[in-house]
């Protein structure tokens, strides 16, 4: 038996960064961990392979679309799947063991197998107990499917199985227009399967601003997707590698059948905290199944939990702020999180960035604000790499200018929310924004443009 002053179940991005801050601030850490490598969904099946497959498949649609226009001819590439699939994975692999030498760096304990909580202050990993003062969940969640519908990881994929296709499906159903049905719906699409997402609301991306996603939802019909909206999956059947989707109509109750070669199940997800033991521990839950917390704290003394396994958004960069936050309250300091200002990026082309209040949640509130708006058409460096679409809107509050939301749809949205983000951070202006000297030729000009559409008006608009 192992005595530590914390122990974190689960080593994805919430519980490897709490380890790592643990770690600094002196406190002797150890993290469990079932699966072979470290980085958890995000790592090894979930943010950085979909990436590596997205700029694999957009440099695809970039030699087949616009090389010619640039003036570089020749034939255009053919896709190797098993090599583009290897890339994918020497990129995890890359990321993973980056984890690991952190973990020597810094002299963690990679306590190695499946724990569990006997009782509190104690963590069992395969036939040994070890001591903590301090435990944390960190074990994150996995994909929700539909009842009726049979997930064989092959035919009928979650975003696990639709990373490692046998082959590119002619024909792939994505249920759910969410964040890993359109990540993934693109992928294949730009592969070269006729993608059709079925969706049980009438719009795609749900919480997101209501003129992004519809301008979204052009842009990507433009590249092939086909949406049925507000059409709820009733069943999946899979036969010999051939799928069958039944879905209702929402609004007339009719039924229709799609075929499809594959079929992913983007539906959501839910936290994962089976075999942890916390119902025998009398750990308080919350009605929808995550761990039921105060500031991290469980209704079990020394007992926390943070990430996906708690309420709020499961994106990777909330649970990496917890757990920085929960490191420094266990060292005895203050760790704070801002839930208001927490980006969410959808990673196809174009981007899909936002972060604070959507039009829809100021209007429900009552709230008197401004838009600025700026389109990339006025963008000169959007314009020359073929993705002028997209626009960036800033809601401002209409008294004091005090930003409060951005939503950016274009070249590299991810990147471009976060100078709004800081700003937010530092209750700023959108005129702070406007009045903020921007490089040119930059994608943030646009930014500042929104900015300055909030007050006098943009310059190249
Ligand atoms: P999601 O919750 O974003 O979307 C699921 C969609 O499925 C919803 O629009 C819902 O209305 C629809 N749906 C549910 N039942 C249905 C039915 N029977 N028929 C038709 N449609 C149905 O879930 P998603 O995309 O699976 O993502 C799971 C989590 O992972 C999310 O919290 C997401 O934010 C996170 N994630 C984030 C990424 C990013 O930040 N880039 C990438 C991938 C995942």
């Amino acid at each position: 038996m192992a005595s530590f002053d914390v122990i974190i179940i689960g080593g994805g991005p919430g519980g490897y960064v709490c380890a790592i801050r643990c770690a600094q601030l002196d406190l002797k850490t150890a993290l469990v961990e079932g699966r072979e490598t470290l980085g958890g969904t995000c790592l090894n099946v979930g943010c950085i392979p979909s990436k590596a497959l997205l700029h694999a498949t957009h440099s695809l649609h970039e030699a087949e679309h616009n090389f010619a226009k640039m003036g570089l001819k020749g034939k255009s590439p053919s896709v190797d799947w098993p090599q583009m699939k290897a890339y994918k994975q020497d990129v995890v692999d890359g990321n993973t063991k980056g984890i690991e030498f952190l973990f020597k760096k810094n002299k963690i304990t990679w306590l190695k197998g499946w724990g569990s909580i006997p009782a509190a202050g104690q963590v069992k990993v395969g036939d040994e107990v070890h001591e903590a003062k301090n435990i944390v969940i960190a074990t994150g969640s996995e994909a929700a499917s539909l009842p009726d519908v049979e997930v064989d990881e092959k035919t009928v994929v979650t975003s696990t199985g639709a990373l490692v296709l046998g082959k590119v499906p002619k024909s792939l159903v994505v249920i759910g227009a969410g964040v890993i049905g359109l990540e993934m719906g693109s992928v294949y699409a730009r592969l070269g399967s006729e993608v059709t997402v079925v969706e049980y609301l009438d719009a795609i991306t749900p919480g997101m601003d209501g003129e992004v996603a519809k301008s979204f939802q052009r842009i990507l019909a433009k590249q092939g997707f086909k949406f049925i909206l507000g059409a709820a999956v009733q069943a999946v059947t899979s036969k010999g590698g051939k799928a069958k989707v039944t879905y209702k109509l929402r609004k007339n109750d009719s039924e229709a059948v799609l075929d499809a070669d594959c079929v992913l199940v983007a539906t959501g997800r839910k936290p994962f905290t089976a075999g942890l033991g916390l119902e025998a521990l009398g750990v308080e839950m919350e009605p929808r199944g995550q761990v039921k917390t105060n500031h991290f704290a469980t209704n079990i003394k020394g007992l926390y939990a943070i990430g996906d396994a708690i309420v709020g958004p499961m994106l990777a960069h909330k649970a990496e702020d917890e757990g920085m936050a929960l490191a420094e309250i266990m060292a005895g300091k203050a760790g704070h999180v801002n839930y208001d200002v927490i980006p969410g990026v959808v990673y196809t082309t174009p981007e899909v960035a936002s972060v604070g209040k959507t039009e829809e949640q100021l209007k429900e509130a009552g709230r008197a604000y401004k838009v600025g708006k700026f389109s990339f058409m006025g963008n000169a460096r959007a314009k020359a790499i073929f993705q002028a679409e997209g626009f960036v809107k800033i809601l401002a509050d209409k008294e004091t200018d005090r930003i409060l939301g951005a939503h950016i749809i274009g070249p590299m949205a991810g990147d471009l929310i976060h100078e709004v983000c800081v700003a937010m951070e530092f209750g700023a202006s959108a005129q702070d924004l406007a009045l903020t000297c921007h490089a040119h030729p930059t994608y943030s000009e646009a930014v500042r443009e929104a900015a300055l559409a909030c007050g006098d008006g943009a310059i190249h608009a």
